[in-house]
């Protein structure tokens, strides 16, 4: 794999002492390098906007809320390098938010942080403190996202824990777990939940072509926890399904349209089809960040396209003919109607609906 992103590496850091993927330390942003696992553990220093939107386009980070936490702090690292003249300072954020909009497209977590620290940083500067006040208050905001998805995802993972049974066997796809998000996880965070909850539970976990998250993070994050975890191919989800192996499906989501269609990796809506098929229910689990209601439905959603080598190749081995065609959205839809119920730090939209997603922002 070839390694573009900058960002000089750290020592001491350490997965098992902070169980988050990001920190902020001093005026940059600290993020664990998931490019490497699970080989290596490298932890490397972004100091602004930029790095971190490359770090972001290049995977360093990855997972919808995690991106999220990456960018609201990349701007507020940035913020700190821009000029001290009001007018310039403005023009440079502009300048920062729209090159950190450019990162990814899908997870709409980055446009929602994005937009949270454009509403800060007005505020701040239309306030007495001036430029100082806005680096700081950009600063604050960028924690206090960071520290409420943890909190979110616990929550999550105790109304999640309710709808999974003593003994279950857990298929899970791609990575929604800490590492995608500031802490704790989503779909994996149900699945931390129903453990903590004194359930017994086992994951099966999709090793999920073509970027191989469930094999190299997934099984990573749970082997390293004890939590009972079993990898398999993508095409074994069937099998196991039709020998009465699973019984419920729990994955994230990178964005949820207003009427509960939710973008996820690629292959999540092969799993929604298969589980409705064998009547095993399908959950999607996501804070309200993840919710895009000025998107009606997941038609338009967009996917990214992403670049055929990672098809092609499993790391620098080439596994296809030299040129051969390729196909490769990085992500699908799998509409709510597949959807048995969507978990949010509110509460169990069951089943997801136009109504059912509006009921979960009641108090917004
Ligand atoms: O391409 P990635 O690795 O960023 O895709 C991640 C996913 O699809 C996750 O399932 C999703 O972001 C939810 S993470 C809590």
């Amino acid at each position: 794999m070839t390694i573009t992103s900058p960002g000089e590496v750290v020592a001491g850091a350490s997965w098992a002492e902070l169980q988050s993927p990001l920190y902020w330390d001093d005026g940059a942003v600290v993020m664990l390098d998931q490019r490497l696992l699970p080989g290596q553990e490298v932890w490397r220093r972004y100091r602004d906007d930029a790095e971190v939107a490359a770090a972001i386009r290049d995977m360093v980070i990855r997972g919808a809320p995690a991106i999220g936490c990456a960018a609201a702090m990349g701007l507020a690292a940035g913020a700190r390098q821009m000029p001290d003249e009001p007018a310039a300072f403005e023009r440079a954020f502009a300048r920062a938010c729209s090159g950190m909009a450019e990162s990814r497209p899908t997870a709409v977590n980055l446009f929602w942080a994005i937009d949270r620290q454009k509403a800060v940083f007005a505020r701040a500067l239309a306030g007495a403190g001036g430029v100082q006040a806005a680096r700081a208050a950009l600063e604050r905001e960028a924690l206090a996202i960071w520290r409420e998805d943890v909190d979110f995802c616990r929550a999550i993972g105790r109304f999640g824990a309710e709808l999974v049974k003593d003994g279950a066997h857990v298929l899970t796809h791609c990575n929604a777990g800490a590492l995608a998000t500031g802490g704790y996880g989503t779909a994996l965070g149900v699945v931390r939940g129903a453990v903590e909850a004194g359930k017994r539970i086992a994951v099966y976990a999709d090793e999920t072509r073509p970027y191989l998250q469930g094999a190299r993070l997934t099984a990573w994050e749970l082997s390293r926890e004890g939590i009972d975890v079993t990898l398999i191919c993508d095409n074994m989800a069937g099998a196991l399904m039709a020998k009465g192996e699973i019984s419920c499906v729990v994955v994230g989501a990178d964005r949820v349209a207003h009427n509960g269609d939710a973008a996820n990796k690629i292959g999540t809506y092969s799993l929604a089809v298969l589980a409705r098929h064998h009547e095993i229910p399908f959950y999607v689990a996501a804070p309200r960040s993840t919710i895009d209601r000025a998107i009606e439905t997941g038609a338009d959603i967009p996917i990214e396209q992403r670049a055929a080598r990672e098809v092609t190749h499993v790391g620098e081995t080439a596994i296809a003919p030299e040129g051969i065609k390729v196909a490769y959205p990085a992500f699908d839809v799998t509409p709510a109607a597949l959807i048995d119920a969507f978990i949010c730090e509110v509460g169990v939209a069951r089943p997801p609906s136009r109504a059912a997603i509006d009921a979960l922002f009641e108090d917004a």
